[in-house]
């Protein structure tokens, strides 16, 4: 049930950059990850629950899967983890032994990093659980246990629609670890038609709003609990594709620090859905505005704090937030790219697939 694909076969279609049509991809890759060959599945979930200590790695975009999947595990399947980014992972990844399982993720899975960590969990005894794009890669090979989000080639430097994948099978995993009902994920998920909506009803204004961005040298992207993770992927993006400096700030920690910055020209994007984290971020919202920064608000619920309101769909089930939100942030650094005639599909400085160390 893998989707099979050669790398020479891929083009851009109507679209004028690869970048542009992998988010558009999106529509569709998104139910893929629920896709899985059964009997791998249950492997790659037995070693996960019966795992005595498990630890998650990646790099760049792949490490903040890690950090989404870590706090879905913990929130609904009760399982402890620990997050280590692959290129710390020779501090990080220290006492593990048979009983310990690493889940590492990489599209590419050749990444030098997250390869190193890998052999540095095995010698230890670990097992190695990896989730990738590409089925042949080392990693797969490297793994007691792969699984891929079979979203197909991804050639854009940036990845978008392997980390939406990776959130999509991360949402199948651990529905499949959580006791019975407590959560729903599978191929008709309610993020699926959300993500489609998304894409098809935000697009121009996003472009829109890019176009009047030009001039902005920072953004600050805030954020709660499983929205942090997220407002770290939006900053990675905008800095990989638009060369703005953007920071990803836990919603949390503005006041002891970057309050300090909040000023008449400042920007700030707050990633707000109604969920429990809500109040608390609109708290911040105001806090902002009152030093005179401008907000936009990506939120199921407009406020008249937000400057600019980006809507996104309202979700019965809260956890799917994250791989809905991600998708306006995409589009602006896309767009923001454009703006500022920056190529969206090979930024400069960065490779697609980093095998060196
Ligand atoms: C490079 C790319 C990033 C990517 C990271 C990890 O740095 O520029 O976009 O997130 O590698 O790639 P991987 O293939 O391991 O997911």
């Amino acid at each position: 049930t893998q989707v099979a694909w050669e790398l020479g076969e891929v083009d851009k279609g109507k679209y004028a950059h690869y970048t542009l049509k992998e988010i558009n991809d999106q529509r569709l890759t998104v139910a893929n990850a629920a896709r899985q060959d059964e009997a791998m599945m249950e492997k790659f979930c037995k070693v996960l629950s019966e795992a005595q200590s498990v630890y998650i790695t990646g790099s760049g975009t792949s490490y903040h899967s890690a950090l989404i999947m870590k706090h879905m595990l913990a929130r609904y399947a009760k399982i402890r983890a620990e997050t280590v980014m692959s290129s710390e992972a020779q501090d990080g990844l220290v006492g593990l032994d048979e009983g310990s399982a690493l889940v590492a993720f990489s599209q590419s899975g050749e990444t030098a990093d997250v390869l190193e960590s890998v052999k540095i969990a095995k010698k230890q005894g670990a097992r190695i659980l990896g989730i990738v794009n590409v089925t042949t890669s080392s990693l797969a090979r490297a793994s007691d246990a792969f699984l891929s989000v079979n979203c197909g080639p991804e050639i854009g430097v940036a990845a978008t629609k392997s980390f939406t994948g990776q959130l999509a099978l991360v949402y199948n995993i651990v529905a499949r670890l959580s006791p019975a009902g407590a959560f729903v994920a599978g191929e008709k998920a309610e993020f699926v038609k959300a993500v489609d909506k998304v894409i098809a009803t935000s697009q121009s204004a996003i472009e829109k709003m890019a176009g009047k961005m030009e001039q902005v040298n920072d953004i600050y992207l805030l954020g709660r609990s499983t929205h942090y993770p997220i407002a770290l992927e939006g900053a990675l993006k905008l800095k990989e594709l638009a060369y703005v400096h953007a920071e990803g700030v836990a919603a949390g920690e503005l006041k002891h620090g970057p309050l300090a910055l909040m000023e008449k020209n400042t920007l700030v994007i707050l990633l707000n859905p109604r969920d429990a984290t809500y109040n608390d971020s609109l708290s911040n919202a105001h806090e902002i505005k009152a030093r005179g920064a401008s907000v936009i608000g990506i939120s199921d619920a407009g406020s008249e704090v937000y400057d600019h309101w980006i809507e996104i769909p309202h979700m019965a089930e809260e956890a799917f937030y994250p791989i809905v939100e991600v998708i306006p942030l995409q589009m602006l650094a896309y767009y923001l790219a454009l703006a500022k005639n920056a190529d969206p599909d090979y930024p400069r400085n960065l490779a697609k697939s980093v095998t060196v160390k």
